[in-house]
C-alpha cells in the first residue's frame, strides 16, 4: 500500500469549480487530509490498490467534504452544493471502471447515494435506431442508475456520427436528467484523454456540468509488479525470483512497443492467467505434487515476449 507514506495533503474541493486532477495540478495544502487508517471500508479497499496517488488523494478529500458537510448540517450552517459528476480519462488497464465501482461504494456508506451500484454502458446500450428510440434506452438505463453511479465507458463515441447522429440525442437526454435528478444518481464518463477533451469542449453545456475530472496515468513498470503481487496473492500463487525478473521484462517489452493500447493492469493479469494455465500443464504429468510446486510459477511458466509475436501482438492485449 502505497498511501501514507511521505504522501501530500490536498487542497479542499470546491465542487463549482473544475478541476483537473493530474500530475503536478493539485492544490497543495499544509495539512494532510486523508486518515491514514480510513475507517471507510471502500476507502480502504481503494487504498489497497497500487499507485493511483491523485484518485486517493481526492477520494479522501471527498470523503473529508462530505463528513464536514453533515457537520456542518447540523449547526444550520450552508452547505455548497455537492455536484459529484465525474470524467475519468486514461489508457485501457489504469483501473477506471474498478475505481468507479468503489466510488460507488464510497459514497453509499457515506450515504450521497441510497444503493451505490453501477450501470456500466457503452454507446449501444444508449444510442437507438429511430428518433425517439435513444432517448427511451438512455432514460432506462438513467433509471437502473438512480441512486448509484452510470458509468459510460469511451463516451466520446456518443459524438461519432456527427450532428445527425442519434448519439446526440443520448447527449441531450443525459444534460438534462443531470438537471432533473441532480443529487439522485452520480454520472462518470471515462475514456482516453485526447478524445475525452475533444468531446467535452465540443459539449460545452456537458463540460461544465462535470466539476471533477481525474487522469489515470500509465502504471510504471514497478507499480505493474506490484499490480501483479497482489493478483496472486489473491488467487494463492507466488513466483520465483527468477519468474519475476522475467514478467518485469516481458511488461517492458510490451511497453516499449509501438502500439497506443498498451493495457496496463489488465497486461498484467492476462500473462498471470496464462503463466497458471502453463503451470498447470506443467504439473499435470506431476501426480502427487507439493502444496509448494501448486503455488509457484516459474521462469518458464511465462512466454517469452520476443519468442511468441502471436501472443506479443494478438491476445494479450
Ligand atoms: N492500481 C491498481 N491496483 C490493483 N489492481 C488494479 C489497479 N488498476 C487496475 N487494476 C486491476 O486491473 C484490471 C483492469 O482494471 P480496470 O478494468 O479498472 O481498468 P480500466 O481503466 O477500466 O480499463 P478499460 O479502459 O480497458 O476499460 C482489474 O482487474 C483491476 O482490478
Ligand atoms: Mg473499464
Amino acid at each position: 500500500m502505497s498511501f501514507g507514506e511521505g504522501e501530500e495533503g490536498v487542497g479542499i474541493i470546491s465542487p463549482d469549480v473544475e478541476r483537473v486532477v493530474s500530475q503536478g495540478s493539485l492544490v497543495q495544502s499544509p495539512q494532510r487530509v486523508i486518515p491514514v487508517q480510513p475507517a471507510n471500508a471502500a476507502l480502504a479497499e481503494l487504498y489497497t490498490m497500487i499507485g493511483l496517488k491523485k484518485v486517493k488523494e481526492l477520494a479522501g478529500e471527498l470523503e473529508a467534504f462530505i463528513n464536514v458537510q453533515r457537520h456542518r448540517e447540523t449547526y444550520n450552517l450552508k452547505n455548497a452544493p455537492m455536484v459529484l459528476h465525474m470524467v475519468f480519462k486514461g489508457n485501457p488497464g489504469t483501473g477506471k471502471t474498478t475505481v468507479a465501482r468503489l466510488f460507488g461504494k464510497l459514497f453509499n456508506s457515506l450515504q450521497v447515494l441510497p444503493k451505490g451500484h453501477i450501470i456500466e454502458v457503452e454507446r449501444a446500450d444508449l444510442v437507438g435506431e429511430y428518433i425517439g428510440h435513444t432517448a427511451q434506452k438512455t432514460r432506462e438505463k438513467i433509471n437502473k442508475a438512480m441512486g448509484g453511479v452510470l458509468f459510460i465507458d469511451e463516451a466520446y463515441s456518443l459524438a461519432r456520427g456527427g450532428e445527425k447522429d442519434f448519439g446526440k440525442e443520448a447527449v441531450d437526454t443525459l444534460v438534462k436528467a443531470m438537471e432533473d435528478y441532480k443529487n439522485e444518481f452520480i454520472l462518470i464518463l471515462a475514456g482516453y484523454t485526447a478524445p475525452m477533451d475533444e468531446f467535452l469542449r465540443l459539449n460545452p453545456g456537458l463540460k461544465s456540468r462535470f466539476p471533477i475530472q481525474i487522469h489515470f496515468p500509465d502504471y510504471s513498470v514497478k507499480e505493474l509488479l506490484d499490480i501483479g503481487q497482489l493478483m496472486l496473492d489473491e488467487r494463492q500463487y507466488r513466483l520465483t525470483n527468477r519468474a519475476l525478473n522475467k514478467l518485469g521484462e516481458i511488461i517492458d517489452q510490451y511497453s516499449n512497443m509501438p502500439y497506443n493500447d498498451f493495457s496496463n493492469a489488465r497486461l498484467i493479469r492476462n500473462l498471470l492467467e496464462t503463466a497458471i494455465r502453463r503451470h498447470a500443464v506443467r504439473l499435470r504429468y506431476v501426480s502427487h505434487p507439493t502444496r509448494d510446486q501448486l503455488q509457484t510459477l516459474e521462469s518458464c511458466d511465462f512466454l517469452s515476449g520476443a519468442s511468441n509475436e502471436y501472443s506479443l501482438y494478438g491476445n494479450l492485449r
